[in-house]
């Protein structure tokens, strides 16, 4: 009918945003895809919170509306944390919709579940947002990259402390003010304890290695040490000494095996990670025929997430649309009388 339907869970930061993006972007989106992208049903935990959303959205607290619903093919998951976003996103695919998630937690330690749970139910589970915000970096792992023996994965990967540490070196700033500021700009998690700890770069760090390297790395094999003990006054005699401090990713696959963890690192002001400010991310990827590559861009908040989320969704729908019409003859929407979705 021209129309695919999606069912979001949560209607947060990133939620908000994938709304935002997909209607005020709909006439760049809907001829790529050659059908209209609709959000029908959105999950939140208070349905009567006042929102500010289209009148076409049905707003419920009951997952069953959203799993019950047959037209719905697609599931866009942003809840956050382990319960219940896997359960729903397992019964979501064995009702035979596809999934898209930005669920770190998830992928990190259940991505080997959801992998089964798509493959048995014959339908897409995909996680671009949940490494890296709005970079490109798990589809270009994951294809672009595929003819090298990747080696190295080294960079920053989380927005959150990232956009604290270049306040505390830059203005001064405490680490209090930081976080609290990091929080209402929708970086960190609904719980920011693994933001700052570190865990949630090892959540990437793990899905990175295991991509990248083509083996499972387990998230209690990442080596784990955030920003909590990061003072002031360590920053500012980095600084004085000519260096910066960096929450780093790292994964190294050589002759001794494989090696990842997470730490904070001094580097000197020269160095190309050191130029990355804010909430930006970069993560370096050394492969045996492509060399070094560098990927760069913002790794969280609204927007820049959404982006990931929706390209996700875009891959899917356009896979959706392939099977039912055949190849897509008409990439222009307005050329309805072409259009084998119009017809
Ligand atoms: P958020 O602002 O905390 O939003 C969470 C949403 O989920 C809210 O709408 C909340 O409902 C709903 N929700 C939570 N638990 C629920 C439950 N049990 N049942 C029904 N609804 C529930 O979170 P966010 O920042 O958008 O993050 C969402 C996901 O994206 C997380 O996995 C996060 O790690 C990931 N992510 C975030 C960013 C970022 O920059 N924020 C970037 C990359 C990935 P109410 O509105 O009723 O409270
Ligand atoms: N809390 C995360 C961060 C969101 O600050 O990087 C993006 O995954």
């Amino acid at each position: 009918s021209g129309i695919i339907k999606v069912g979001l869970l949560g209607c947060g930061t990133v939620g908000t945003g994938v709304i935002k993006v997909l209607a005020e972007n709909a006439e760049e989106i809907t001829p790529k895809v050659g059908a209209q992208i609709i959000i029908s049903r959105v999950l939140v935990r208070d349905a009567q919170k006042k929102r500010d959303l289209p009148q076409s959205i049905s707003v419920t607290d009951n997952i069953e509306d959203i799993l019950n619903d047959p037209e719905i093919k697609i599931v866009i998951e942003l809840l956050g944390g382990i319960h219940p976003a896997r359960e729903y996103m397992l019964r979501a695919m064995q009702s035979g919709k596809n999934v898209v998630t930005a669920n770190k937690d998830v992928v990190a330690q259940f991505g080997k579940d959801m992998f089964a749970a798509a493959e048995a139910s014959d339908v897409d589970f995909m996680f671009e947002a949940s490494v890296g915000g709005g970079i490109p970096i798990i589809t270009p792992l994951k294809q672009c990259l595929t003819a090298n023996k990747l080696t190295e994965v080294i960079g920053i990967v989380n927005g959150t402390t990232n956009y604290m540490l270049t306040k505390m070196s830059e203005e001064g700033a405490s680490y209090d003010e930081v976080l609290k500021a990091a929080q209402e700009k929708g970086y960190a998690e609904a719980d920011p304890t693994a933001d700052v700890g570190g865990l949630d770069a090892a959540r990437k760090t793990a899905i990175l290695a295991s991509i990248a390297f083509n083996s499972r790395v387990g998230l209690d094999k990442v080596h784990v040490e955030g920003i909590t003990k990061i003072t002031p006054e360590d920053i500012a005699y980095a600084k004085e000494l000519g260096y910066t401090i960096k929450l780093l990713s790292i994964s190294r696959d050589d002759e001794k095996g494989i090696d990842v963890r997470v730490h904070p690192a001094l580097l000197p002001q020269s160095h190309p990670l050191a130029a990355v400010r804010n909430e930006f991310n970069a993560i370096f990827v050394k492969g045996n025929a492509v060399g070094e590559t560098m990927f760069y861009g913002r790794g969280a908040g609204q927007l820049p997430t959404a982006s990931a989320v929706i390209a996700d969704v875009v891959d899917v729908a356009r896979d959706i649309v392939k099977d039912r019409f055949g190849r897509i003859r008409c990439t222009c929407y307005e050329h309805k009388n072409f259009c084998p979705i119009e017809q």
